[in-house]
């Protein structure tokens, strides 16, 4: 079996109205599989479907050749989900609160100290270790969540937006832990609002607009089908950059961005090239840099969602 996760036409409502509209996702073993949409497109309610927390209303999911309806307690006991098992005591410090999850999973004293000694340091939390966790910052806490949910060995690791609110230091150092999961062939389940996360992590991406799948693929595959590039123009002259961005606009008959240095424009054809230039030469532009590139996963998410991929805080989450 080379699928970990295998879902087929799930359907969730909540009072009549459908958060999720029929989603097939699929993640091959030891890969990670991301899940990338708007507030509100189903990303949870996905997740706590495939932790058999949540039943769907419709449509099929198994882990690991489990299926989550019929085999709920060998699902459980196969994933890790931060945030939902995990519950971290703020007067313990990082080793007591870990072992006393691993004595809780039937582990004995020392094994539990030599797996919590491990996890602290696979997490980089050995220096910590001996701190009451109360002390550690937000990324040290999402860590040892991790950890904590990672005691029994999952083979499976599902993270619901796990680096929300944090700073790109942390959010750097949690990339680099769950990458080593992956290495160690864990499995996860990734859902993420940070494009920039998901092109990092994710083998493979799902991406989810109210309730219903839009686009999949490799992050270099949506990139690739998004069918546009962006034409990136700066002028040797600063000043000219107005002019500049007057005359791309009539060619393309596309909005232009800028930031005061540079103008980004979408564009479908890359005949407007050779005319941009033209145009451009007969105004008195000089141009300093002109280029065409492959969109950004953000450019390719606001493509497909409207939206841009604007990370907002998620304070009013339904957990039960
Ligand atoms: N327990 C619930 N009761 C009612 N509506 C819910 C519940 N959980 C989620 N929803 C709704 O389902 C939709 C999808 O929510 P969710 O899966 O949490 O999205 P995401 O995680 O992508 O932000 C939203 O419209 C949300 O309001
Ligand atoms: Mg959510």
């Amino acid at each position: 079996m080379t699928h970990a996760i295998r879902a087929e036409g799930l359907v969730k409502e909540f009072k009549g109205k459908r958060a999720l509209d029929r989603v097939d996702l699929t993640a091959r073993k030891g890969t990670v599989l991301g899940v990338l949409g708007p507030n509100g497109s189903g990303k949870t309610t996905s997740v706590r479907i495939l932790a058999t927390l949540l039943r769907a209303d419709g449509g099929y999911a198994e882990v690991d050749g489990f299926d989550v309806l019929r085999h709920p307690h060998e699902v459980r006991r196969l994933i890790g989900l931060t945030g939902q098992y995990a519950a971290v005591d703020e007067e313990l410090t990082g080793t007591q609160n870990l072992v006393l999850i691993a004595r809780l999973l039937g582990f004995d004293r020392a094994r539990a100290r030599v797996r919590s000694a491990e996890l602290l340091e696979g997490f980089a939390l050995s220096d910590a270790a001996d701190r009451p966790t109360k002390g550690y910052s937000g990324g040290m806490r999402r860590r040892l969540d991790l950890a904590a949910s990672m005691i029994g060995g999952p083979s499976l690791l599902y993270l619901d937006e796990p680096t929300t609110g944090l700073d790109p230091h942390s959010r750097n150092e949690l990339w680099e832990v769950v990458r080593r999961q992956v290495e160690n062939g864990v499995t996860v389940l990734l859902t993420t609002q940070y494009l920039e996360e998901a092109d990092h992590l994710a083998d493979d991406l799902v991406v989810l607009d109210h309730g219903r799948v839009i686009s999949e693929g490799t992050p270099e595959q949506l990139k690739d089908r998004a069918g546009t590039q962006v034409l990136e123009l700066r002028t040797s002259e600063a000043d000219q950059l107005g002019l500049a961005i007057k005359v791309v606009e009539a060619v393309t008959s596309s909005p232009v961005s800028d930031d005061g240095l540079t103008a980004r424009v979408p564009v479908t054809d890359s005949a407007v090239l050779p005319e941009v230039v033209r145009r451009l030469d007969e105004q008195g532009v000089a141009v300093g840099e002109l280029s065409l590139r492959k969109p950004s996963l953000d450019e390719v998410f606001l493509a497909l969602t409207g939206q841009p991929a604007e990370p907002q805080e998620i304070s009013e989450e339904t957990s039960t």
